[in-house]
């Protein structure tokens, strides 16, 4: 009897130094001193077979077997809950050193990068940026501009005539910013400096080089002895600062009834370089920069008086400029949302 307590003792004690986890350590626990069929509880039960001195002696050797093996699972599971809690912080490291992960960036749609940067030309060359409405009316559109009703310029620009809210009132979705020349005016008087980028309609079947909607940017300058040689300068710098390239440019006799005279910049097609392209339709060259000096009408509409002051005023094709300046050759990828394409920029 005492022979096999001090053996169970050393096979304990083994087993206990031998588990790696906690679990495996609480089934030696069960396994000695489970209540039912703990191995030292089965012992000790055929204690009272025994004879009263042998079953003092035997019994104290069992508790102190007992008290020993309890002091041993208990050592054992400190040190296993250390090993347990070192290797979860192991697991759960995390390298503070390491970069965080960066927010996803979005980025500017190609026209309103080249409006900003236009703008940022026009500012230092002294110009107001202003806005106008785009559900214009009939007058500022066309009347003002020197385009009566019934008069056949009108039909040099396909229009969304819209209902107005009042009877007979007709509104328009702006064909151009040219409206914004007269509102400028009307509002800040001569001498004036000021461009107006803005979105404008057409109602226009699309293709590669068309689409209903489309952007430009109008400019004016009034102020007294303006001329032709102000115009062609502001439009150099204009072209030198948005391309950063000195591109071939030509001027031709244009009509525009709200100028004159009329010009009709164009500039060496930078798709094709001029060889000829479906943007420029073959022909090498693109229309840019329509522009001329202000129409005496004109600067009346606007309350300035025309024997004093003249003015040039210009309109930028912003979205052909935008395809010219990164080579994109559909105009209709501009407005289609699509992010293959957006995200090139
Ligand atoms: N508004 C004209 C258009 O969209 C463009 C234009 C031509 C604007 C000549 C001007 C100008 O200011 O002087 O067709």
């Amino acid at each position: 009897m005492k022979n096999n307590l001090l053996q169970l003792r050393e096979t304990a004690r083994q087993e206990i130094s031998a588990t790696k986890n906690l679990t495996e350590l609480e089934n030696i626990q069960i396994k000695y001193f489970g209540r039912k069929d703990g191995v030292l509880n089965v012992l000790l039960k055929s204690l009272k077979d025994l004879s009263p001195e042998a079953k003092k002696e035997v019994g104290q050797l069992a508790n102190q077997v007992k008290v020993e093996l309890e002091e041993s699972l208990a050592k054992q599971k400190t040190i296993l809950e250390k090993e347990d809690i070192a290797s979860t912080l192991e697991q759960d490291r995390i390298d503070v050193t390491l970069p965080a992960i960066a927010p996803k960036k979005g980025s500017l749609n190609p026209t309103t990068l080249v409006q900003n940067e236009l703008e940022d030309i026009f500012k230092s060359l002294g110009f107001m940026v202003l806005d106008g409405p785009e559900l214009e009316s009939d007058y500022y559109n066309f009347e003002a501009l020197n385009i009566p009703e019934h008069h056949p310029a009108r039909d040099m620009q396909d229009t969304f005539y819209i209902k107005g809210l009042a009877k007979n009132e007709k509104r328009v979705l702006r064909t151009h910013t040219s409206p914004v020349q007269v509102r400028a005016m009307q509002k800040y008087g001569a001498p004036l400096r000021a461009v107006a980028p803005g979105r404008v309609f057409r109602y226009e079947a699309s293709d590669v080089s068309h689409d209903h909607t489309f952007y430009q940017l109008e400019g004016i300058m009034i102020d007294e002895n303006i001329s032709i040689t102000n115009l062609i300068a502001v439009m150099k710098t204009l072209l030198r600062g948005i391309l950063k390239r000195d591109v071939k440019v030509r001027l031709r006799p244009g009509f525009f009834p709200f100028v004159e005279p009329g010009f009709e910049l164009d500039i060496n097609c930078l798709i094709c370089g001029g060889t000829g392209c479906s943007v420029c339709k073959q022909s090498g060259w693109v229309e840019l920069l329509p522009c001329g000096m202000m129409h005496p009408s004109v600067l009346r509409a606007g309350n300035i008086d025309p024997e004093k002051y003249s003015g040039f005023a210009f309109g930028l094709g912003l979205t052909r400029l935008v395809m010219m300046k990164y080579g994109i050759d559909d105009i209709r990828l501009l407005n289609s949302g699509d992010l293959r394409f957006l995200k090139q920029f």
